[in-house]
């Protein structure tokens, strides 16, 4: 056991080196509040650093205290999240502000414990938090350190089955020094996004290249091991965007979905995308403008969307019976000034900008 514990303390030590000689600059280094920790925790939760940056900027601008974002309006929220997909995230923020502010007393919960409880906030999260802002020792296991550890123990553990996330963590909380949880944990956050990466990893320039059992064994291609489950779903959605001159029909997603709380077009879905599915619309007469079809299609991590878009114009002289076929259907009228203000899907806000919207 002795010779472990020397051999976690050369590895511990070996990545903080390299870690403050090559830091990176990020505006949530060093900081210890953790209302604004837990923000960049939460945009960086499925997001790259670089896409990330200007909604951490945006979010601490607009909400600087967990005070801000507890009072903002959701929509507002989920207006400033467009774009960065995984809406659960914003919309998880929101009612979690509100709780700590609400019923917490606007205390930001302190322990890794209690900072689990809060809606979206899993266990590398809550490490993140605990170990930056209140110096709590808790190790962050993400794809990164998965890959730095399996290379350098050389781990063959499947990555994606469910027993590897607890060997890892166990793993990475016998290595984390005691006196520096937070900087251990970013340390190993850039070693892995910056040197060990998943492909081309800078290995010649590693100061772990003496020791790393990947390299040792020429197994870095080979480690982690991942048996890729996920199954990609193909969707086919038509979506009718109807106008009556300014006026658009849109629509609010409801419960259940993962755009929830954003708005798009009425739409149906249909099994394969062959036949496009009808929706009766008042008033769309063939003397009404029907335009061609516009295709588009949007990857999501477990989807992958094919959408037509079926512009329908209708005759302003009909606009009450669209206005009533609207409050029938759950659909509204905005005009089309006010659309930028809508949050929206990134397919949709693509379909928009390609309209000149
Ligand atoms: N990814 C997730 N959390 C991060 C952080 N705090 N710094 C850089 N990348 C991250």
């Amino acid at each position: 056991m002795a010779h472990k514990t020397t051999e976690y303390q050369a590895f511990s030590h070996q990545i903080l080196t390299w870690y403050r000689e090559n830091p990176r600059d990020l505006p949530w280094r060093g900081i210890v509040d953790p209302y604004k920790i837990w923000l960049s925790e939460i945009i960086l939760q499925q997001t790259r650093v670089a896409q990330g940056l200007p909604y951490y900027y945006a979010f601490v601008e607009t909400y600087p205290t967990v005070k801000d974002l507890a009072l903002a309006p959701e929509e507002e929220v989920l207006r400033l999240w467009q774009g960065l997909g995984y809406y659960s995230r914003a919309r998880n923020l929101h009612a979690c502000a509100k709780s700590i502010w609400f019923e917490m007393g606007g205390e930001f919960p302190n322990t890794y414990d209690e900072l689990l409880k809060l809606k979206g906030v899993g266990s590398y999260t809550a490490s993140a938090i605990a170990s930056f802002a209140y110096a709590e020792v808790k190790a962050v296991v993400d794809g990164n350190v998965f890959r730095v550890l399996a290379r350098y123990f050389g781990i063959d553990t499947d990555i994606a089955s469910s027993p590897a996330k607890k060997e890892f963590e166990a793993l990475a909380n016998q290595i984390i020094p005691k006196d520096q949880p937070g900087e251990f944990n970013q340390a190993m956050m850039d070693f892995g996004a910056r040197l060990c990466t998943p492909k081309n990893p800078g290995c010649e320039s590693c100061p772990l290249k003496d020791s790393c059992f990947a390299l040792l064994h020429n197994m870095v291609s080979d480690l982690p091991v991942k048996v890729n489950k996920i199954k990609i779903k193909e969707r086919h959605l038509h979506y009718y965007v109807i106008k009556c001159g300014k006026n658009w029909v849109w629509k609010k997603r409801t419960s259940g979905d993962i755009w929830e709380g954003l708005f798009d077009f009425p739409q149906v879905e249909s099994g394969t995308g062959d036949i496009a599915p009808a929706m009766e619309i008042p008033s769309s007469s063939a003397e009404e403008t029907q335009h061609l079809p516009k295709k588009y299609r949007h990857i999501l991590s477990h989807q992958r969307l094919n959408a037509v878009f079926s512009e329908v114009e209708i005759a302003e002289e009909n606009l009450s019976k669209l206005e009533n076929w609207c409050e029938e259907e759950g659909f509204m009228l905005v005009e089309e000034s006010r659309i930028e203000y809508l949050a929206k899907p990134k397919l949709i806000v693509n379909f928009l900008n390609d309209q000149g919207i």
